[in-house]
């Protein structure tokens, strides 16, 4: 039977996580929020939800309160499990197997993942010692390698850091392909998203996530925002029903509840964000300048940190090698999270 097994697939593992920590700083979920108050608000849903059918195939309800939150039309929205399966659905819908899907390195790991399950090619071009991308070099290297489709998250995890958006318009005016933005984590930048102008271009696509500032992550729903040809090519290979219908009505009752909220506490996690920042400053860290609910820094001591921070209840991403080798991304937790983490920061700077 084994020999049966893809061969591409050989060495891969599956991910899982072994051990959730108390202190998890390493997926970037939202760790302000509380959505203990959802289930009284919605009794009347769950008490009176219908569970032997499948529901509204189209997700009206939904499409409709991302557009009202975003300021764009219902037809330019499609619903998926996460944004995962949106960057999933690009993949499958705009290349062929064998054809090149593009990104930077570093750039989110998941677009590798989706590339090699489908069959694509998979390429990645190195930003610069300063994070930096150069759009004429980088749309030179997507020509050589005969790119069917960009992907950039921006904000960028594991950068933490923004692209320049002049750089980012470029690439989306020049290419003769797919560019696909993914602004997960767009709600903690200063930076204006690119929802409002998919129709100005004819080859976008933004993907957006209810998993980070809504702080929903384990309900998974993610959108893609395009223009409505782009999005009409993507429902004909989104599997019909992808998303719970009961998921749907729970996002959509949020949505349109509580963005407000959701908004306000983007701003206070930027506040902390912003405090650890300083103090990783000041105790004279490498820090990255963060536009996201996570902060990506590097110092002699991050690899000791990491492994001390462990056996105290955290987890948080280290990286031993690659382009951000001896850097460590810490997601920003609650302020009595970051204080036992500065505690042990300033242990380890006095034994420098
Ligand atoms: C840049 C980026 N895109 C997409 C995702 C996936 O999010 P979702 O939970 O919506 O699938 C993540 C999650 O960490 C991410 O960092």
């Amino acid at each position: 039977m084994k020999k049966l097994f893809r061969k591409d697939f050989e060495n891969q593992i599956p991910y899982k996580v072994e051990e959730v920590k108390p202190y998890n700083l390493g997926d970037n979920e939202n760790r302000l929020i509380d959505w203990s108050h959802l289930a009284d608000e919605l009794s009347h849903v769950f008490k009176t939800y219908d569970y032997a059918f499948y529901g509204d195939s189209k997700y009206s309800e939904l499409r409709q309160a991302v557009a009202d939150s975003l300021g764009i039309n219902p037809h330019q929205v499609l619903q998926g499990v996460g944004s995962d399966q949106m960057i999933q659905m690009v993949v499958e819908t705009f290349l062929d197997p064998g054809q090149v899907l593009l990104t930077v390195s570093p750039d989110f790991f998941m677009y590798q993942a989706f590339s090699m399950a489908h069959g694509s090619k998979f390429k990645e071009f190195p930003l610069d010692e300063n994070f930096q991308l150069d759009p004429v070099a980088f749309l030179a290297y997507a020509k050589e390698v005969n790119a069917k489709v960009i992907i950039l998250s921006q904000p960028n995890n594991p950068l933490s850091m923004a692209h320049n958006p002049a750089v980012i318009e470029e690439i989306i005016r020049n290419f003769d392909g797919f560019v696909v933005i993914d602004e997960a984590y767009n709600d903690y930048a200063d930076l204006e998203s690119l929802v409002t102008r998919v129709d100005e271009f004819d080859n976008l696509i933004v993907l957006r996530t209810l998993s980070k500032s809504y702080g929903l992550a384990g309900l998974r729903v993610g959108f893609a925002i395009s223009n409505a040809q782009l999005i009409y090519e993507m429902d004909k290979v989104l599997p019909p029903y992808n998303m719970s219908d009961l998921v749907a009505k729970i996002a959509s009752h949020v949505i349109n509840e509580h963005s407000g909220k959701v908004q306000e506490l983007a701003e206070e996690t930027k506040v902390i964000r912003n405090d650890f920042m300083e103090f990783l400053n000041e105790v004279g860290c490498q820090v990255l300048p963060s536009q996201t609910n996570f902060v990506t820094f590097r110092a002699p001591f991050t690899k000791q940190l990491w492994e001390i921070a462990q056996t105290r209840g955290f987890n948080f991403k280290y990286y031993s090698e690659g382009p951000l080798a001896g850097y460590c991304r810490v997601g920003i937790g609650r302020p009595e999270e970051m204080a036992l983490l500065k505690e042990l920061i300033s242990e380890l700077v006095e034994f420098q």
